[in-house]
């Protein structure tokens, strides 16, 4: 695990997209699979600058989200395919063909989660996996629990997450209760991850994620075990590892 520690969160969004820089120049069909919330916020501004900029583009990339809330549809402002929109697609020239997402108002989530899985497989698996930390250690909506999942897969999201997450709806029981998300399984099959923490309520969850024991307890330390994850972290972030 390679981890790097920058003095903000805005210099942890530029190193951050100088990774898919890297990404998209050594292969200009990579399979990007993305995370939303506030951490990779300046990544992506970043990102739109560069490509405002000539410096990269999306033309040949593909992606994916690693997650969803259930019952919220696209033109919903708080679910994630609005999100990545909003904070990125509409502003780069990635192909709407190419833009995959699970959708949270499918009639079927068992057959969403299959479909998924298998356009990711048929694009050759995922290059580079973005990635945030929840104050509880989940990744994507994977929550603590007695066992790492596996599949893609709807599930039921913890009180912590609802309140904490309630920031970004104008009343906390707009917050849906389930979400569909990648599994572990899924999400540690990819090339590469590119986790992004930033702030002090991150601090607890970062150094378990990075100095604990790897357990379902806390999804992200199964990051541990990756062979090419990077971490970047903001001081604040950092701010309890040894
Ligand atoms: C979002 C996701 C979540 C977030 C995590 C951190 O797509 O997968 O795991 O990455 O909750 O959220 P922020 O960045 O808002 O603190």
């Amino acid at each position: 695990m390679i981890i790097e520690v920058l003095a903000s969160k805005e210099a942890v969004g530029k190193r951050a997209s100088e990774y898919i820089v890297n990404q998209l120049q050594n292969k200009k069909s990579s399979t990007i699979c993305f995370a939303t919330g506030s951490s990779p916020l300046p990544m992506y501004a970043h990102l739109i600058e560069l490509y405002k900029s000539g410096s990269i583009s999306f033309a040949a990339a593909h992606a994916f989200n690693v997650d969803e809330y259930c019952g919220l549809g696209e033109t919903h402002p708080q679910s994630f395919r609005y999100y990545m929109k909003e904070n990125l697609f509409d502003h780069i020239d990635l192909p709407l063909k190419n833009q995959n997402y699970l959708h949270g108002d499918a009639c079927d989530f068992k057959a969403e989660a299959e479909n998924y899985e298998k356009k990711i497989a048929e694009l050759g698996g995922i290059d580079l996996q973005i990635l945030g930390i929840g104050e509880n250690g989940h990744i994507g909506f994977n929550e603590p629990s007695p066992r790492f999942s596996e599949n893609t897969q709807v599930v039921e999201l913890t009180e912590e997450t609802i309140a904490v997450n309630s920031r970004f709806f104008e009343n906390p029981d707009e917050v849906p209760r389930y979400a569909i998300t990648m599994g572990i399984r899924e999400i540690m099959k990819a090339r590469m991850l590119l986790m992004i923490a930033t702030g002090k309520s991150k601090a607890e969850a970062v150094k378990k994620m990075i100095e604990g024991e790897i357990t379902p307890a806390c999804p992200a330390s199964i990051i541990q075990q990756h062979e090419n994850a990077v971490v970047l972290l903001d001081y604040e972030a950092a701010s309890f590892l040894q």
